[in-house]
């Protein structure tokens, strides 16, 4: 039977209904739409589906949906902000786009949501620190490089942000 689960999705309250063991990835993207998450290999192995749960990177599709019951949730679609133009890109986002680190584009919300994580915990961003952090998103287009140098220019974006 379909149970409530009452959480908060990019800043938003909702309540999703789900069956106990429905994957999260499944009623992100088919009940909510929220379908920039997605899904590669469906085990927990490429990070196509990385969500944030509570602070932590998580594949959407091992997470059953209820153990976002009175959790935090976001997605890719919850990094972009609201500017006065319509939605504005995140920073991440621009120096993802301006540094040419997405090719196909499948693995690029995955590695935009864990480079966010990575990021919010202001680790400094070493090339073994960032290579690290994205270990668990695969990527066959682009060799990495151009992903580590985007979450770089990021890294000293928000710095910049922050100083004084
Ligand atoms: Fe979830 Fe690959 S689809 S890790
Ligand atoms: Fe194609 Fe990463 S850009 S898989």
């Amino acid at each position: 039977m379909k149970s409530d689960i009452k959480c908060t999705i990019n800043d938003q309250p909702r309540t999703l209904h789900a069956y106990p063991m429905e994957r999260l990835l499944d009623v992100l993207r088919e009940q909510l739409r929220l379908t920039g998450t997605k899904e590669g290999c469906g085990e927990g192995e490429c990070g196509a589906c990385s969500v944030v749960l509570d602070g932590e990177l998580v594949n959407s599709c091992l997470v059953p949906a209820c153990q976002a019951d009175g959790a935090s949730v976001l997605t890719v679609e919850g990094l972009a902000a609201q500017g006065k133009l319509g939605e504005e890109l995140a920073p991440v986002q621009k120096c993802f786009l301006e540094h040419g680190a997405a090719q196909c584009g499948i693995c690029t919300p995955g590695m935009l949501v864990a480079a966010r994580c990575f990021l919010d915990a202001r680790t400094p961003a070493t090339d073994e620190a960032v290579r690290e952090a994205l270990a668990g998103n695969l990527c066959r287009c682009t060799g990495y490089q151009k992903i580590i140098e985007a979450v770089q220019l990021a890294a000293s974006v928000k710095a910049k942000e922050a100083a004084p």
